[in-house]
C-alpha cells in the first residue's frame, strides 16, 4: 500500500526512481508520480494507473540528481491525477510524498490553512501547505517540517524537497514504514529494501517520530525536538537477483516453486546438527513461561496461525488461541494470567496487527513477531522475533511465506517441548525434509493441477473447499487464494458444517474440493463428499498416499507426517488458484483492489 522512493547523489535520479517504483508495484497502488529537482527548478510528473503510464509522461529531457517518487493507494480522495503524489505547496517551493493517514487533517486545514486554496482532496496536501506556512513565518525547512509533524495525528512516511535547497532530501516517519539506504556518494529513501536493492544493500532503520536530513554523503537523524541520534546501517540478507522474476511469467509461480528451498533454508536456520531444534533460548523461555499463547494475524498469516495453534497445542502442550488482528483490536477476549502474544506477518507492516501490538505492549505483555522482513515495524517493536527466511515475496498472494510460517511454528513447538523435557512423537527435522520433497513432487504435477483448474473452475462463478481438522484450515487458505487471484467466489468449510446451511448452495456442477489428508477424519470427510455429490456437486478429492487415498481420488499427495500435511496441501491449492487466475485472465501478481503491505487499519 503506497510506496516511497527517494534519491540524492550524482546519478540520473529519474531512472533510479522509476525502477524503485516498479520494484514497489507489488505493494498495490492506483496512481504514481515522481518529482525531480535540478538547477532549473522542480519538475513533477504524476499519473493515474500503472507506472508504465507514468513512464510515458516523464520528460526524458529532464535530468536531476535529486528526486522523490510515490505509488498511491487511495484513501482520501479518488485515485486520479490530481490526488496522485507528489503534492506541492502553494508557491511551489515544497514538494512532498506521503504514506499513511493524517487523521486530523480537516482540523489542521481549519486552524492553519483557511487562506490556502487546496488543489487536491488528500490529507497529504495539508502537510506540505503547513510546511510552507511555517517556513513563511521564518522557520528553516527542517524546523518547519518538525513543527508540522508535531501537529499531526496519524501515520506518516514523508519525503520532502525544497527548491531553495537543492542538496537536501528531508525525510520523516511515524508508524508507516521508511528506510534510508546508504551508498557510496549517494543515499536513497525507500518504503522497503526491495525498492532500492539495485542501489544498495545497506539500510538504516527509522523509528517513529524521527526526521532525517539526507545529503548525498551523510544522514542526520533527529527526533521531533531536533535532538540528533546516531544509528548504524545494517545489511539486508538478499540481493537484487532475489527480487527478479527470471524466466518465470509471474512472481506467484516463482514463489510457489521456491517453497521446498525455503523449507531447506529453514532446516539450516533452525535445525541443530544433533537433530534437535535450535531457537534463541530467550524465545523458548518466553513460550514456556506463558500459560496461553495468543496468535494475532490477518489473511493468509491467520490461516498459518490456525495450523500453528495445532502444532503448539499437540507438540508442546501449550493452550493457544488464534485471532484476526482487526477483530482482536476492538473486541479483546478475557486474557489469561501470563499470555504471550505472537504476531505473524509476512510484511511485518500490517497496520491491523500493529494496532494490537501497541495495545498489548501498553498492557505490559510479552510479544513475539514472526515475519519475513527483518527491520520491519512489527519486527522492531516486538520483544522477540523469528524470521521466515523465505526471501522477498513479491506477488500479492502470499505463498512461500505461508508455508514458512507453518514450518517456523513447528520449530517453535518442538523447541518448547524439548525445553520442557517432552520428547516429540516424531523427528521434526526428518519429517520436514520429507515434506519438502513432497512439496517438490507436487510442484512437478503442474500439468495435472492445470487440468484440474480447467476441468473444475473454467466456467464457474463459485467453488467450495471442505476439510476437517487441519484440512479445514487448509481449505480456508485454499478459498482465500482462489478468490484473491481468480475472483471466483470461494469458501472454505469444515466438512461437518455443510449440512448446517451451506449445502443449500450446492447445485448441479458446483465445484467442491475436499482435502482428505487426516486419517482420523477420513471417513467423515468422505461422507461429506458423498452428501454434496448426491446433490450434483462436481467433487475433487485431494488425499494422501498410503493414509487416506482411494483408487479414484483426483489428486493424491505424497505421504508426509499428518501434522505437516498442510505444507504439501499448500502446493496444489496455490497452483489450482494460479491456473484458475490465468484462465480468467486476471492480473495474477497484482490482483485488483489488493495491496501487499496493508499499512492502513
Ligand atoms: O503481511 P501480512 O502477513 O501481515 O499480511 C496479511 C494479509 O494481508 C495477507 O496474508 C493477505 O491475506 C494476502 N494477500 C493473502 O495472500
Amino acid at each position: 500500500m503506497c510506496g516511497i522512493v527517494g534519491y540524492i547523489g550524482n546519478e540520473d535520479a529519474r531512472d533510479i526512481l522509476l525502477k524503485g517504483l516498479t520494484n514497489l508495484e507489488y505493494r498495490g497502488y492506483d496512481s504514481a508520480g515522481i518529482a525531480l529537482l535540478n538547477a532549473d527548478g522542480i519538475h513533477v510528473f504524476k499519473e493515474k494507473g500503472r507506472i508504465a503510464v507514468l513512464k510515458k509522461t516523464v520528460d526524458p529531457a529532464v535530468h536531476a540528481t535529486l528526486g522523490i517518487g510515490h505509488t498511491r493507494w487511495a484513501t482520501h480522495g479518488e485515485p486520479n491525477q490530481r490526488n496522485a503524489h507528489p503534492h506541492q505547496s502553494a508557491s511551489g517551493r515544497f514538494t512532498l510524498v506521503h504514506n499513511g493517514v493524517i487523521e486530523n487533517y480537516n482540523q489542521l486545514k481549519a486552524d492553519y490553512l483557511a487562506d490556502v486554496i487546496l488543489k487536491s482532496e488528500t490529507d497529504t496536501e495539508v502537510v506540505v501547505q503547513l510546511i510552507e506556512t511555517f517556513a513563511n513565518e521564518g522557520l528553516s525547512t527542517e524546523a518547519a517540517l518538525r513543527k508540522t509533524l508535531q501537529l499531526l495525528d496519524g501515520s506518516y512516511a514523508i519525503a520532502l524537497l525544497d527548491t531553495e535547497d537543492k542538496d537536501t532530501l528531508y525525510v520523516a516517519k511515524n508508524k508507516s514504514p521508511l528506510l534510508i539506504g546508504i551508498g557510496n556518494g549517494f543515499n536513497v529513501v525507500a518504503s522497503d529494501a526491495t525498492a532500492m536493492i539495485q542501489q544498495t544493500k545497506r539500510y538504516v532503520e527509522l523509528m517513529d517520530e524521527e526526521v532525517v536530513v539526507l545529503k548525498k554523503d551523510s544522514y542526520t537523524i533527529m527526533d521531533l525536538d531536533g535532538s540528533t541520534k546516531i544509528r548504524q546501517p545494517y545489511t539486508v540478507s538478499f540481493d537484487a537477483h532475489d527480487t527478479e522474476k527470471g524466466a518465470y511469467p509471474h512472481y506467484m509461480l516463482k514463489e510457489i516453486d521456491e517453497q521446498p528451498a525455503v523449507m531447506r533454508r529453514l532446516l539450516q536456520e533452525y535445525g541443530g546438527s544433533d537433530g534437535t531444534v535450535t531457537l534463541d533460548p530467550a524465545i523458548t523461555r518466553a513460550i514456556n513461561d506463558a500459560d496461553r499463547i495468543y496468535i494475532i494475524a490477518c489473511g493468509t498469516s491467520y490461516h498459518a496461525g490456525l495450523v500453528g495453534r495445532h502444532l503448539l497445542e499437540t507438540i508442546a502442550g501449550i493452550p493457544t488461541e488464534v485471532h484476526i488482528s482487526s477483530e482482536f483490536s476492538y473486541n479483546m477476549p478475557l486474557l489469561s494470567q501470563k499470555p504471550l502474544f505472537i504476531f505473524i506477518s509476512q510484511s511485518g507492516e500490517t497496520a491491523d496487527s500493529r494496532a494490537v501490538l501497541v495495545k498489548v505492549k501498553k498492557l505490559g505483555y510479552p510479544t513475539l513477531t514472526m515475519t519475513n522482513v527483518e527491520g520491519s515495524t512489527l519486527y522492531r517493536e516486538a520483544d522477540y522475533r523469528m524470521l521466515l527466511f523465505a526471501g522477498p515475496e513479491i506477488a500479492v498472494a502470499s505463498t512461500k511465506a505461508y508455508t514458512a510460517m507453518i514450518a517456523v511454528f513447528s520449530f517453535m513447538a518442538v523447541a518448547a517441548a524439548q525445553k520442557k523435557g517432552v520428547k516429540p512423537s516424531f523427528n521434526l527435522l526428518h519429517e520436514l525434509s520429507i515434506a519438502a520433497q513432497g512439496m517438490e513432487q507436487m510442484i512437478d504435477e503442474k500439468a495435472l493441477l492445470k487440468e484440474v483448474a480447467r476441468e473444475y473452475l473454467s466456467i464457474t462463478r463459485n467453488a467450495f473447499y471442505i476439510g476437517r481438522a487441519l484440512d479445514y484450515y487448509v481449505c480456508m487458505e485454499a478459498a482465500l487464494k482462489l478468490k484473491e487471484v481468480s475472483y471466483i467466489q470461494a469458501e472454505g468449510f469444515a466438512g461437518g458444517e455443510l449440512k448446517h446451511g451451506t449445502i443449500a448452495l450446492i447445485e448441479d456442477g458446483t465445484p467442491v474440493f475436499a482435502f482428505a489428508t487426516q486419517q482420523k477424519v477420513n471417513n467423515n470427510i468422505r461422507s461429506n463428499v458423498e452428501e454434496v455429490a448426491a446433490r450434483g456437486a462436481h467433487t475433487c478429492i485431494i488425499s494422501m498416499d498410503g493414509v487416506t487415498n482411494h483408487a479414484d481420488d483426483r489428486i493424491v499427495l505424497p505421504n508426509v507426517h499428518p501434522a505437516l500435511a498442510p505444507l504439501v496441501c499448500a502446493v496444489p491449492l496455490q497452483l489450482i488458484a494460479y491456473y484458475a487466475a490465468l484462465q480468467n485472465e486476471c492480473d495474477v501478481d497484482k490482483p485488483r483492489n489488493l495491496a501487499k503491505s496493508v499499512t492502513v487499519e
